[in-house]
């Protein structure tokens, strides 16, 4: 199986009755007597899994080689006594106090050299031997002694690889960075050539030369840096293949997972492609950015680039939050019923159901002030009252588990090109890969598309359009990959600094775009990004225009018609958007960043180009998503408006919900969500 495909998951939630509802459960932070209200209270809002065990090496290995997990059976026995079901946790994102002060050089090492202390959680370093045997210590104990247990439904491996510590740069990873160079390039000469070390006097002679790419004066080898983060995330990959092995060998069946952030920049250093194929089931956690973007649309994106990581499986969405978070620097409270739509979109989109951080507000801690199921307040509080409405909510949507969600067409993205980017040294330090996939993402979900994501090397002959936001490591097979697709008829929408450097980091030879120069049938003679503040008008197709600004370039057509023209700075007159027919497909290159009107604009003409029906039939702000079963058809409709909406309905059917049967059209209140399926 090629390298970028994700493998179907071995084993489904199948365990779990109806949609999966819960949260992190931290009992050891209270006295014995609230775990009996806890679990009065998790049966009174419907909660049917819980994560337990996340943080509790310290307490199940108070001292080393010594066990104690009464506690936690106790947890256990009651949980499955309520009819609760766990999702346990092997705990080896918080190593204790003890094993630090035995290890102390397992702490992770910054890029700057200072070594991180202990007094929080997830400092670790990945490569280091006497973590790696702790951890697969304690993975086997909690394993052995779980294994068969009714209540166990599902493995949680570790806490959020990546995060908060992306890479270590101490020695023993120095060590283990030479051995995975030696393996990747073989003879130096190789990697000689393949980092460019002739500039700047960089050649190696020894692989003992050659270290992590640590703090240095000027811009360090940005293929080093490159490879220092797949070096990363194939130690962190190591690590979990070790505990899920011993997950799978001594409890046999039952599936396993661990946590991704897949929301972009939150997990710098991890490549959820190769993750999605060694999961049993993709997990999820996502939270709400508060940085003036459309909130929804971001958690959109998450949920949509999950789905595309399970291979377009069910998933499940192990956190999100009721309420606030607290590690932003303003942490506002959802609205009224926006827990409810978030939790409902990310099941629209994929989520076998919807989990928290965490089920009680802890009372010490950093994370005191971050919402809870059951907030510092009790139960006499909104956030209580909609989490009990949720509940009810998705055991009435029981019958949507195991339909997949339906997309319309496809974004290219690839963590390895978003790396190589992020490196110094660039035409324009305002230029983000991210803020071009969300810009892009957003003008799709304006338009009421919804997006599978899609490697570059995948096939992509399902998808009638697929769009290419800022690909600048695109591989050579990638540029075939969509050269093949258009040929075949598909409809491609690429964005400047794409198809510019090979897995390297080096400028493919000739001019730009070189991997894509052919299906482009353009080549760009020079770049020429713009000043902050500074914008030039672009001028469309019958009297339209558009702003654009940040980026700007001399584009030079060869074979493809210009759309789009700039009317003035740099490029005036010259080719901004063009469309190349390819086969039996065509290829649009958008060259400069455009205003989100004058991207409607290109997307619409390129829909167009692919065949896709536009729905100006539906709100804004109103998304529809369908989830297709061996049941039938389910319609999602989430309202993110302030205004009732009207959406029309392709067939009768039953709200789920209210449990009243639609036909014709479907009455969405105001910041409320519908849920249609087949007719009863
Ligand atoms: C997650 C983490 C949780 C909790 C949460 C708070 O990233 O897995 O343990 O810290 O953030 O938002």
């Amino acid at each position: 199986m090629p390298e970028h495909r994700t493998a179907a998951p071995r084993h489904t939630l199948a365990r779990l009755p109806g949609l999966a509802f819960g949260g992190d459960y931290n009992p050891e932070q209270w006295p014995e007597e609230v775990w009996q209200e806890d679990v009065r209270l998790m049966r009174e809002a419907g909660v049917n899994l819980v994560s337990v065990g996340i943080f509790s090496w310290a307490l199940l290995e108070p001292e080393e080689g010594v066990h104690d997990f009464g506690w936690l059976d106790r947890v256990v026995d009651l949980l499955h006594e309520h009819g609760v079901r766990v999702d346990l946790a092997t705990p080896t994102v918080a190593p204790p106090a003890w094993f630090y002060r035995a290890h102390p050089e397992a702490l992770p090492v910054t890029r700057e050299g200072v070594r991180y202390s202990f007094g929080s959680r997830g400092a670790i370093c990945h490569n280091s031997p006497a973590y790696r045997e702790a951890a697969a210590r304690i993975t086997a104990e909690v394993a052995r002694h779980y294994a068969g247990h009714p209540a166990l439904a599902l493995w949680h491996v570790h806490n959020e690889y990546g995060a908060p510590v992306s890479a270590c740069y101490c020695d023993t990873c120095a060590a283990g960075f030479r051995r995975w160079l030696a393996d990747r390039h073989g003879a130096l000469d190789a990697l000689n050539e393949a980092w460019g070390t002739a500039f700047w006097g960089q050649r190696y002679t020894s692989y003992e030369q050659i270290d992590p790419p640590r703090l240095t004066p000027g811009t360090c080898n940005p293929s080093q840096q490159l490879d220092y983060k797949r070096f990363a995330d194939a130690a962190m990959r190591e690590n979990f293949r070790a505990e899920r092995d011993i997950l799978h060998r001594l409890s046999p069946g039952v599936p396993v997972t661990t946590n991704f952030m897949t929301a972009l920049s939150q997990c710098d250093t991890v490549d959820y492609w190769a993750w999605g194929r060694e999961v049993d089931v993709v997990t999820n956690d996502h939270y709400l950015i508060t940085d003036g973007r459309r909130t929804h649309v971001n958690l959109a994106m998450a949920a949509d680039l999950t789905r595309s990581v399970a291979g377009g499986a069910p998933w499940l969405l192990l956190e999100h939050s009721t309420s606030g978070v607290n590690w932003q620097p303003r942490n506002p409270a959802k609205a009224p019923g926006e827990m409810a739509r978030n939790s409902l979109a990310h099941v629209a989109r994929g989520s076998e159901g919807a989990l928290f951080f965490q089920w009680r507000q802890s009372r010490r801690g950093s994370e005191k002030f971050h919402s809870a199921m059951v907030p510092q307040g009790g139960t006499e509080t909104r956030v209580w009252r909609e989490v009990t409405a949720l509940g009810a909510g998705l055991e009435a949507l029981a019958e949507v588990k195991g339909s997949r969600t339906v997309a319309d067409a496809a974004m290219v993205w690839d963590w390895h090109s978003w790396w190589a980017q992020s490196a110094e040294g660039q035409p324009s330090v305002d230029h983000r890969p991210q803020e071009r996939a969300d810009s892009f993402y957003e003008a799709l979900y304006d338009r009421h598309l919804t997006v599978d994501f899609a490697h570059p090397e995948a096939d992509l002959s399902g998808y009638p359009l697929v769009v290419v936001p800022a690909l600048y490591l695109t591989t050579l097979s990638a540029g075939e990959n969509l050269r093949r697709y258009v040929e075949n008829g598909g409809t491609l929408v690429v964005s400047y600094f794409s198809g510019i450097v090979d897995e390297h980091d080096a400028v493919h030879p000739g001019p730009y775009p070189g991997a894509l120069r052919d299906v482009l049938g353009l080549t760009v003679e020079e770049w020429s990004p713009l000043l902050p503040g500074e914008t030039v008008r672009v001028n469309g197709p019958d009297g339209t225009s558009a702003r654009a600004d940040m980026w700007s370039e001399a584009v030079v057509p060869a074979g493809a018609e210009t759309v789009w023209s700039y009317d003035d700075g740099p490029s005036a007159g010259r080719a901004a958007v063009t469309r190349h027919r390819l086969g039996a497909g065509a290829a649009w290159y958008v060259s400069t960043r455009m205003d989100a009107a004058g991207t409607a604009s290109v997307l619409r003409a390129a829909r167009a180009d692919a065949g896709l029906a536009e729905r100006d039939d539906l709100p804004h702000d109103v998304e529809v998503v369908r989830r297709s079963g061996d049941g039938g058809d389910y319609l999602f409709v989430v309202n993110h408006s302030a205004r009732p909406a009207r959406v029309p309905l392709p067939d009768s059917g039953t709200e789920l919900l209210t449990g009243e049967r639609t036909t014709g059209a479907l009455a969405v209140p105001p910041g409320a969500v519908r849920v249609v399926g087949p007719d009863r």
